[in-house]
């Protein structure tokens, strides 16, 4: 049979092997619905074949996707919960994948967190495996975690690398995603390590925070978010130190913890024993109106509480902002509580409709760290926060829980609850785009 030999790798195909014509080492761009991939290439042509997830018809959610529809119509004044099943229906979830994750933006970790060159985080973006290793020029690389011979994950955690040596038969990287190393396959003919390379995927940084997609269509994320980012730039976090980075699964879907982590209603309820033991928290909170991709409130810390206070030496925060907390989103599932003695965020990604892979991390601001007892600082602050992860864990499992009743409704939500009418309009607009 004639034309090029195809080698399959992964959900694609690379077609043909071999020196390209052209310069020694070139960039492709390639990309099919809902998939990128930047192929640093030799000769070798790497072809979306197929979407990542397969269509979902429109028959078994129709009517789900008609109600998300009306939701995005209606006014904050009128604002009611998304529609509960939303929440356990498998094939919306097939449909989420293709319309949210697999083009929009995900933050999967902090600069910081991966500071030495060979420093690497991994983390999943729509099912995907995917690694942002630090370089040895210092800037920071995302690539597919996936073995070009037979698919193996190639890292795993976080951890140090001075190359990549994938755990099922060797196959060698360097930091920057060239293949060095193959055992063995001398013997195979027609095949080279020359030119090829692991997948680099489309990566951008914002406030310290490193953000990837799969998409070559979705827009820069900054100006996207630029109005967030004049909140959000007042604290400087990256002069902030991570101390904690833990993974979890918890049992929820993961737009209840998107949704939990931005209402500030539950938080006198919830949260008395741990973040508001002194029933203020209402009082206390102030809501800002976000913008198309991003929500977010303040809420002001009582001058006696010296858990949300800048440090003398913090210089840049001024007024009122020397004691406030901010909690806001980057949609759809990167959210942060941030305080001038503290940055806790959450990296969300599904795992099917009941589960949730949560990435929480927290870093501290260096005035304060090197003004402190490291060690007691960090130990304060994670005992906090998985006291107040098991609240909030305990709590959203019973949303899960009680959005399976079959005629469940749309309750009107609190004013306190304005950011979740802020990501049920995102969620509602970009399902039915
Ligand atoms: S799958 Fe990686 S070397 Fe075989
Ligand atoms: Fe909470």
């Amino acid at each position: 049979m004639g034309g090029p030999k195809r080698t399959r790798l992964g959900g694609r195909q690379i077609v043909g092997r071999g020196r390209s014509a052209g310069s020694a080492r070139s960039t492709a761009l390639v990309f099919g619905p809902g998939v990128l991939l930047r192929w640093a290439q030799e000769g070798a042509i790497l072809v979306a074949t197929k979407p990542i997830s397969s269509p979902v018809k429109n028959a078994e959610i129709g009517e789900l996707l008609e109600a998300l529809a009306q939701h995005a119509q209606r006014p904050v004044e009128e604002a009611l919960a998304l529609p509960p099943a939303v929440y356990r229906s498998a094939p919306l979830l097939a449909h989420e994948t293709r319309q949210i994750f697999e083009r929009e933006w995900t933050c999967i970790g902090r600069l910081a967190e991966i500071p030495a060159p060979g420093d690497y985080l991994t983390f999943s973006v729509a099912g995907q495996p995917v690694v942002a290793i630090r370089q040895a020029d210092q800037s920071v690389k995302v690539f597919a975690n996936v073995c070009l011979h037979r698919c193996a994950k190639l890292l795993e955690g976080t951890g140090k690398a001075r190359r990549i040596v994938c755990p099922y038969h060797a196959w060698t990287y360097t930091t920057d995603g060239r293949l060095v190393g193959a055992p063995q396959m001398d013997s195979s003919p027609g095949f080279s390590i020359e030119g090829q390379a692991l997948a680099e995927l489309r990566t951008t940084f914002w406030e310290g925070f490193i953000y990837v997609t799969l998409s070559e269509e979705a827009p820069p994320l900054e100006p996207r978010i630029e109005g967030l980012r004049e909140v959000v730039g007042r604290y400087r976090l990256t002069d902030y130190e991570p101390v904690i980075l833990e993974n979890e699964i918890w049992d929820t879907n993961w737009k209840c913890l998107v949704e939990n982590f931005m209402d500030a209603y539950h938080v006198f309820k919830v949260h008395r024993k741990t973040f508001d033991p002194t029933n203020q928290s209402v009082q206390r909170t102030t809501m800002h109106e976000g913008g198309d991709q991003w929500a977010y409130h303040t809420v002001d810390a009582p001058a006696d509480d010296s858990r949300a206070l800048a440090h003398p030496d913090n210089t840049w925060l001024e007024g009122d902002w020397r004691r406030t907390v901010t909690l806001a989103a980057v949609f759809p599932t990167h959210t942060m509580q941030i305080q001038p003695d503290m940055l806790w965020y959450l990296s969300i990604q599904p795992h099917g409709t009941d589960q949730v892979a949560v990435r929480w991390a927290v870093s501290i601001p260096r005035e304060i760290l090197a003004d402190g007892d490291r060690e007691a600082l960090v130990k304060q602050w994670g005992e906090l926060l998985r006291a107040v992860n098991e609240e909030d864990k305990g709590i959203i499992r019973r949303v899960r829980e009680g959005v399976n009743f079959g005629s469940a409704t749309q309750g009107r939500l609190a004013h306190l609850e304005r950011n979740l009418w802020e990501f049920g309009q995102y969620y509602s607009r970009l399902m039915t785009a």
